[in-house]
């Protein structure tokens, strides 16, 4: 929900800080800070607000320059979006600042303990503990190297829920210790021109990609120091010693820049074409087979699944709407799809031989991660299909497929979940190959229809100014509905949630046999209605019927918007607006119906002046 940054070496930390914070904004805006540690003494500047305020504040009062500081951009939980609960927290001695990305659960019993030994609380945070009971413990942890980690380890061990922690403590120049327990955080390993080591540590490898790519992945319950002199150290909480992966990071600086755009979100819409390729790059075999030699679950374990479920959350649960009606048609195994948040709370009937697939861009979901580990309790195989690599979903999943969209920076999902899809239809057809529901001839056919996908998003993106025109004009809607049938049903309910976190529009995705039962009576003269029709070629009454609803809602004034394939003429009559897509196979037609969605989107919301990249109330993950 939070981003967080450290940094120790050579360089001014406050700039190395400020670079990182920018870069991890996206996952939360309301408020940031940041602590610098020089000649013995925390200083701290903080901000509500997005980091464009903490900015102003710094040009201002600058801070002194530093070589060790942390910072942090804030989604708030506990505690509303004020100066006062932006972190870094001090403790009451002034000598340890601390960031926190997570929720400490038992933060109310820890909190009236120290109130109980006289501390005053400055702000309504669970945070804010962690920096009181850090300074205590190290006043009691024995003195000489690693004294600020052993006083972090026994900080942990009390504390529950979810959290990463960075810390530095006034008498530590050129030390940072943080940990982590099912909250995110990646060290970077750097040096500079003249062979300097540094460290970093980060949310996410964009807090310091500008830097370097060498990073090391940590585990759960483990702890961090980072030190000028005495580099890298991991334990787990209990103090033994762990070896961390090293990884290097596949994308650099550049693809983690606007790059001549005036939104990450109209940036990334672009590069779809080049995120469904490298999705799909090294996975269709010469012969028109599937090779995913990453997916680490034997054939026999493939042979042997009698169900699947999908489970995730927002736009990645659209992508295993989708997912369900390819991996049925193409497996005939039973797949049921579930939001992420409640999965586990139903009690579903897993056993040995269900699969389970999470679905998640950032890895790092908490719902998610959760509904992963309650099936894995219950012996399920579990799968994730995942865009950020190093992240805790596929390190704690028995299998993975990365989907290589490159970093998505925008709150608003796009090519992530485009290419989530194309991942689905992978890990479907290999199933289908594996399992040999399918013909050699049948999936070299299908896989051929994959290979074409960049290149029918490209065209669709070619034609997107009348788009954005009737985005222009639809500023001032009250309500728009999203109507799909089929496949064309989780690409409705995506346009609709698309349209609702830019736009702050009312939206609603239905299946279009549903308007009948209650729906349609909000349709009034003039209300907008987005209609995904399926392919002519797809089953005859499946395309008739998206024709027949189109009438009905025209009938009772709607101001229909509708999206057909190139050549399918039975809809022109009743299309006040018509967006053209390039014919595809019915299965894989919602990676090209969805690109006009997220373009009108994003076109209605930046006509009504709000910020496309980072929406109110949200954050990337
Ligand atoms: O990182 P994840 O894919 O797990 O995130 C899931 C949702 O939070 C995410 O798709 C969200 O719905 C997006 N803002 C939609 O654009």
């Amino acid at each position: 929900m939070c981003g967080i940054v450290g940094y120790v070496g050579p360089q001014d930390a406050r700039d190395v800080v400020l670079e990182g914070l920018r870069r991890l904004e996206y996952r939360g805006y309301d408020s940031a800070g940041i602590a610098v540690l020089a000649d013995g003494e925390l200083t701290t500047a903080k901000k509500a607000g997005k980091l464009a305020n903490l900015e102003k504040v710094l040009a201002e009062r600058p801070l002194p320059a530093a070589t060790t500081a942390i910072g942090h951009t804030r989604w708030a939980t506990h505690g509303g979006p004020t100066d006062r609960n932006a972190h870094p927290h001090v403790s009451a001695d002034g000598r340890v600042a601390v960031v926190h990305n997570g929720i400490i659960e038992n933060f109310a019993v820890l909190r009236a303990e120290c109130e109980r030994a006289g501390i005053e609380f400055t702000s309504e945070t669970d945070t804010e503990v962690a920096g009181h009971l850090l300074a205590a413990a190290y006043a009691e942890a024995p003195e000489g190297e690693g004294r600020l980690a052993e006083a972090m380890r026994a900080v942990c061990r009390r504390l529950e829920g979810a959290f990463t922690l960075v810390a530095t403590h006034a008498a530590e120049p050129g030390t940072l210790v943080a940990a982590r327990r099912s909250s995110p955080l990646v060290v970077g390993i750097g040096e500079t021109a003249d062979g300097t080591p540094e460290y970093f540590l980060g949310s996410d490898v964009a807090a310091f990609i500008g830097h370097t790519r060498n990073a090391l992945e940590l585990g759960q319950d483990q702890v961090v120091e980072i030190d000028r002199t005495r580099g890298v150290t991991v334990t787990d909480f209990s103090g033994r010693s762990v070896e961390p992966t090293a990884y290097t990071v596949d994308w650099d600086a550049a693809a983690a820049e606007k790059g001549g755009y005036d939104w990450f979100m109209l940036k990334e819409i672009a590069e779809q074409p080049q995120a469904i390729a490298d999705t799909l790059l090294g996975r269709l075999g010469e012969h028109g087979n599937l090779v995913l030699d990453e997916v680490r679950l034997s054939d026999q374990e493939l042979r042997d699944i009698d169900k699947i479920f999908v489970v995730s959350c927002g736009t990645s649960y659209h992508a295993g709407l989708i997912a369900k009606y390819a991996i049925e048609h193409w497996t005939r195994i039973p797949v049921e799809v579930e939001v992420a948040s409640e999965f586990r709370y139903r009690d579903p009937v897993l056993d040995r031989s269900t699969l389970v697939i999470v679905i998640s861009q950032s890895g790092e979901t908490m719902d998610t991660l959760m509904a992963l580990r309650h099936a894995k309790e219950q012996k399920a195989r579990v799968l994730a299909i995942c865009n950020a690599n190093g992240s805790t979903i596929p390190r704690e999943s028995d299998a993975v497929l990365y989907t290589h969209a490159g970093p998505e920076i925008a709150v608003a999902s796009t090519k992530a979940f485009l290419s989530q899809i194309v991942a689905c239809y992978l890990v479907g057809l290999f199933l289908a190959q594996v399992r040999g529901m399918k013909f050699e001839d049948e999936i070299a056919a299908i896989v051929d229809d994959l290979r074409k996908l960049p290149d029918a998003v490209a065209r669709v993106l070619e034609s997107m100014d009348e788009v954005r025109a009737l985005g222009r004009s639809l500023a001032d809607a009250g309500t728009v509905l999203f109507l799909g049938r089929h496949v064309g049903f989780p690409v409705a309910l995506e346009g609709a949630l698309k349209l609702k976190e830019l736009a702050y529009i009312h939206a609603e995705g239905f299946a279009a046999g549903e308007l009948k039962h209650g729906p349609i009576a909000v349709i009034d003269q003039g209300t907008p209605v987005v209609v995904i029709v399926p392919s002519p070629r797809s089953r005859e009454s499946v395309h008739g019927k998206v024709v027949s609803n189109i009438q009905e809602v025209r009938a009772r004034g709607a101001r229909t918007i509708v999206i057909a394939e190139d050549g399918d003429q039975d809809v022109v009559p009743y299309a006040d607006h018509l967006i053209r897509v390039p014919r595809t196979p019915t299965l894989l037609a919602p990676v090209v119906t969805t690109v006009p969605l997220q373009v009108l989107a994003c076109e209605i919301a930046d006509t009504r002046g709000y910020d496309v990249d980072q929406p109110r109330n949200l954050a990337k993950s």
